[in-house]
């Protein structure tokens, strides 16, 4: 099937090319010519695995290409994925002006009857105004119809989730659209009942409902940890304790720095926005975020506390991780990156390390100039007091005990409760985690 996917960020490019890896043949468009030129020589803008060798074989399959004209990837395609950003007005709502440009754009070219899947995150009811602004804008003998095909992809494993999905979300009433999509994903050969169909507005609804569900159960064991740590408890056997209910389940429940990235932040806001919008309070959603908000702020105090008889402003302190999580060179609403924020103000120097996301983070933090970032995970360990691990890289999780013996101060402070304590208390290095 030929298929055109508008936007090139994460959703949009990990869509695009996975539906070309499963046989569609694909255009991914952008008016971004930096990018399209990036990406015609299979060059990705950022860190995800596994994409560039499937951009590369595809391109050479001629499934996949990349342009930036409108013009062209309209000519003899009828259906179109819409895949870019909503970023958050100041008052938490969504900006959906890029959806509504690409929707104009598309409606202006598009010469035959189509489909325009909507897969950005968009407040309920967008779907309909996109489908009333498309039928505003489009050539009078076609017909083009809007349906909501909300994405489910994790950064760092996006490429994995595309081609083994736990269920494909789809808004729609129309038994043409419907079968268009069983088309698209048949190659995937998941099971019928995996295909969800709804209406478009419980669609949109199920996407913030996914994110905010996840985000609540990390805020729930967030929140928890605060009354075992002082309780003395391991937050750990907890988890394992109510996830092996398989009701509750284990998954999202490490507790530790809280929730970042693009998505959660920001579409829990966008959710209570949607909330304001009818005039009803989600007082959950708000303790979601008021839990998230504290657990780094209790951080930083654990942080502080240990420090109490010493000047802090004498330390250096090492920080590994400034992704919002692993696998990933983003730092959106890095909770690491607030934490460096904060105690760069308040230490002499500091030390960071990340194994791919120093580019990115050396714009966020070039106004500090007691942050050195190092080429690698240990340089400089004797001159630093403490570790702080903020992300739990694989490569964090069992660091070399000689050399984290070299720390002036012998103590680490795990935010992603992601190393042995034991083996670190063996080597008597202190260990200060999230209730564990
Ligand atoms: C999230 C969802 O998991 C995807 O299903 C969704 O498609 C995506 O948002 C989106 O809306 O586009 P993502 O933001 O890539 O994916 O990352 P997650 O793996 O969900 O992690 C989000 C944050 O929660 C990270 O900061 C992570 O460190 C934190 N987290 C996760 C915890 O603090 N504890 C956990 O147990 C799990």
């Amino acid at each position: 099937m030929k298929i055109t996917v508008v936007g090139t960020g994460y959703v949009g490019l990990v869509s695009g090319v996975c539906m070309s890896e499963i046989g569609h043949n694909v255009t991914c468009l952008d008016i971004n010519r930096n990018v399209i030129n990036k990406l015609r020589k299979g060059k990705v803008p950022y860190y995800e695995p596994k994409l560039e060798k499937m951009i590369l074989r595809n391109i050479k399959k001629n499934n996949l290409s990349f342009s930036n004209s409108y013009k062209n990837s309209t000519q003899e395609v009828n259906i179109f994925f819409i895949c870019v950003g909503t970023p958050e007005n100041n008052d938490g709502s969504s900006n959906l002006k890029y959806v509504y440009d690409v929707a104009k754009s598309l409606a202006k070219n598009i010469s035959e009857d189509a489909i325009v899947f909507i897969k950005s995150t968009v407040p309920v009811g967008t779907n309909a105004l996109i489908q009333k602004l498309i039928n505003e804008n489009k050539k009078n003998n076609i017909n083009i119809m809007v349906a909501s095909n909300p994405e489910f992809l994790k950064e760092g494993d996006a490429v994995n989730d595309f081609l083994n999905p736990d269920r494909v979300i789809v808004g729609t009433s129309s038994k043409d659209v419907m079968s268009v999509v069983k088309k698209i994903y048949e190659p995937l050969k998941i099971k019928n009942e995996k295909i969800v169909f709804m209406p478009i507005k419980a669609a949109e609804l199920t996407k913030y409902a996914a994110n905010s569900f996840l985000a609540t159960k990390i805020s729930f064991i967030n929140e928890l940890s605060i009354l075992s740590d002082a309780l003395n408890i391991n937050i750990e056997h907890i988890k394992r304790g109510i996830g092996s209910d398989p009701r509750i389940g284990d998954k999202f429940l490490n507790a530790g720095l809280g929730f970042g990235g693009s998505c959660f932040p920001k579409d829990i806001a966008s959710l209570i926005n949607i909330y304001e919008q009818k005039n009803l309070e989600s007082n959950l959603l708000r303790s979601v975020r008021e839990v998230n908000k504290n657990q780094r702020i209790n951080f930083m105090k654990k942080i502080l506390s240990h420090f109490k008889n010493s000047k802090l402003t004498n330390k250096k302190l090492m920080i590994w991780g400034l992704s919002f999580k692993p696998e990933t060179d983003d730092i959106r609403e890095s909770i690491s990156i607030k934490l460096i924020k904060d105690l760069a103000k308040k230490v002499k120097k500091l030390y960071v390390y990340d194994p791919i996301a120093i580019k990115n983070s050396q714009k966020e933090l070039n106004r500090f100039n007691n942050i050195d970032f190092l080429k690698s995970q240990y340089s400089n360990i004797s001159e630093c007091d403490a570790l702080i691990v903020c992300t739990e890289w694989e490569i964090f999780k069992n660091p070399d005990m000689a050399k984290l013996k070299k720390l002036k101060s012998k103590v680490v402070f795990d935010g992603r409760n992601c190393l042995n304590k034991e083996k670190i208390l063996q080597n008597n290095i202190k260990y200060i985690g999230v209730s564990k």
